[in-house]
């Protein structure tokens, strides 16, 4: 069955611009000439991670048969249109509150005719997704494994190369504030076709901090151009990519976690998903679940910008969909002040 995405429930264009943004602007602050020492090995660029999930997709596509691929039902669209770009018959598998899966329910799942299965790291913790990893390459289906919110986990799986993944992407926008950037760990794999952007490009991008998006859509895909699928990543991505202090920018990033998880341990507004931090942890947003569905509202028009998945392929239920509309994403990233965290604060009071 076609999968048809729940359309977006709010508009940005009806909040004030955001002074709080969800990404750190692009900076060579904490940067360094010298090249920082990353598993680069097997490693290919793209703009996104939604194109490095497609490359995954084609590469590791069987020719003689159907493919289908197990997708988490609690998603956004940019990891699920890479699939259908790529031709596959499409599954979804439940999440349960804390956005783990039950292993009896996801083993039921790993049908025959299942031959893929995506298991992403929300938010930048890992869930039980080492199990559903393992679970799922025991019964023989190659395993992508999604860290478009930690590229700490990333280049972990680059160093480790676990049999158990064919594949990994991660999104270098997301973590580092560059204009564009996505990473795939694909052994086997050759971006030879991959073209660098113009000079005008890279310019434009470092104006105004993304990229600009040219061709237009697809039909029948909101977010993923298929003129975009060749595109290397930019310059200044990778140069940031290949010279970031990643160790300051985990502590940065857990130090912002604790402090928020710490001051709305009590808020009458919701709760955090995940109060503490493993060792391993290294945040992408706080996931923090709304009693009250104006919650978002409200922190949009105090210029926030939290984000929420709230475009979901419409066969969602359960969790999936009660977090459509409660769960936001905090911003956390290493460029925010104190004072910045403390109006988050203030805003869910
Ligand atoms: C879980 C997940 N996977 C993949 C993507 C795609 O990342 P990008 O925006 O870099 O294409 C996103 C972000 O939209 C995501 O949240």
């Amino acid at each position: 069955m076609p999968v048809q995405f729940s359309a977006p429930l709010m508009d940005a264009k009806h909040f004030p611009p955001s002074l709080i943004k969800a990404q750190p602007a692009f900076t060579l602050t904490g940067s360094s000439l010298w090249r920082y020492p990353l598993p680069v090995n097997h490693v290919s660029t793209f703009s996104r991670a939604r194109y490095a999930l497609a490359a995954a997709a084609l590469h590791l596509k069987h020719s003689a048969q159907q493919n289908t691929v197990l997708l988490p039902a609690y998603h956004c669209p940019a990891l699920v249109e890479p699939f259908i770009y790529a031709g596959y018959n499409i599954v979804f598998y439940p999440q349960l509150a804390d956005l783990s899966t039950d292993i009896a329910t996801f083993s039921h799942l790993l049908t025959p005719q299942v031959t893929h299965v995506v298991v992403v790291r929300y938010f930048g913790f890992s869930q039980n997704a080492d199990e559903l990893i393992q679970v799922a390459f025991a019964a023989n289906k190659a395993v992508i494994e999604d860290n478009a919110h930690s590229l700490a986990h990333f280049w972990q799986t680059c160093a480790a190369q676990p049999p158990a993944i064919s594949a990994s992407v991660s999104s270098i926008a997301k973590t580092l504030g560059t204009a564009d950037g996505g990473v795939l760990y694909l052994p086997g794999y050759k971006a030879d076709t991959q073209v660098a952007a113009g000079f005008t490009t890279e310019l434009k991008a470092l104006r105004s901090g993304n990229r600009p998006i040219t061709g237009s859509a697809d039909a029948d895909l909101r977010y993923f151009r298929a003129g975009m699928q060749i595109a290397d990543c930019l310059r200044a991505s990778r140069w940031l990519m290949l010279r970031s202090n990643y160790a300051a920018i985990s502590r940065q990033r857990r130090e912002n976690y604790h402090y928020l998880a710490q001051q709305l341990e009590r808020s009458s507004a919701g709760q955090v998903l995940y109060p503490t931090l493993t060792e391993h942890d290294v945040p992408y947003v706080l996931p923090f679940l709304l009693h009250d569905i104006y919650g978002f509202t409200r922190l949009r028009q105090q210029q926030i910008q939290v984000l929420r998945w709230e475009e979901l392929a419409t066969t969602a239920t359960g969790i999936a969909s009660h977090y459509q509309q409660h769960l936001v994403q905090l911003p956390v990233h290493q460029a925010l002040s104190k004072q910045q965290l403390q109006h988050i604060v203030k805003a869910l009071g």
